[in-house]
């Protein structure tokens, strides 16, 4: 068995029509509250972070028609779009997925939201889940 990579759950992301809504909806049944608020330009998303212990509920919404977040919720409705894994060093986790024969949609690490670092693997390669490598 090779040393162990992946060293939380990160993030759960979920895609939204209405980030607004969403918010509320987790704010109003569970008391969460939002930790951090960004606009992720490279992506065509804006985000919304609520704390949960150390991980976080991911709340993700298109800021325009290109963005994969767009396609997936024309195509698949709202709901569970990714899940973060975080790791200690994004590189090598991604050049593990490669060493194994996986298939990445980045092929080196890059800038992610709240100034961590990250590579997202294909979910044919995962068994149906979009999965982010997370450094912070
Ligand atoms: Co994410």
């Amino acid at each position: 068995m090779p040393e162990l990579l992946l060293t939380e759950i990160d993030h759960v992301a979920i895609a939204v029509n209405d980030l607004e809504a969403a918010i509320a909806f987790y704010e109003t049944t569970f008391g969460a509250t939002v930790a951090h608020r960004e606009f992720i330009e490279i992506d065509g998303v804006e985000e919304a972070l609520l704390k949960v212990a150390d991980s976080y509920i991911q709340l993700l919404t298109p800021t325009r028609d290109t963005s994969t977040v767009a396609k997936y919720l024309s195509t698949k409705g709202e709901g569970i779009h990714h899940v973060g894994y975080r790791v200690a060093d994004c590189g090598i986790a991604l050049e593990a997925v490669k060493a194994a024969g996986g298939r990445t949609i980045d092929d080196a690490p890059r800038p992610g939201s709240r100034g961590t670092t990250v590579a997202f693997i294909h979910p044919k390669t995962a068994f149906g889940t979009l999965i982010e490598l997370v450094e912070e």
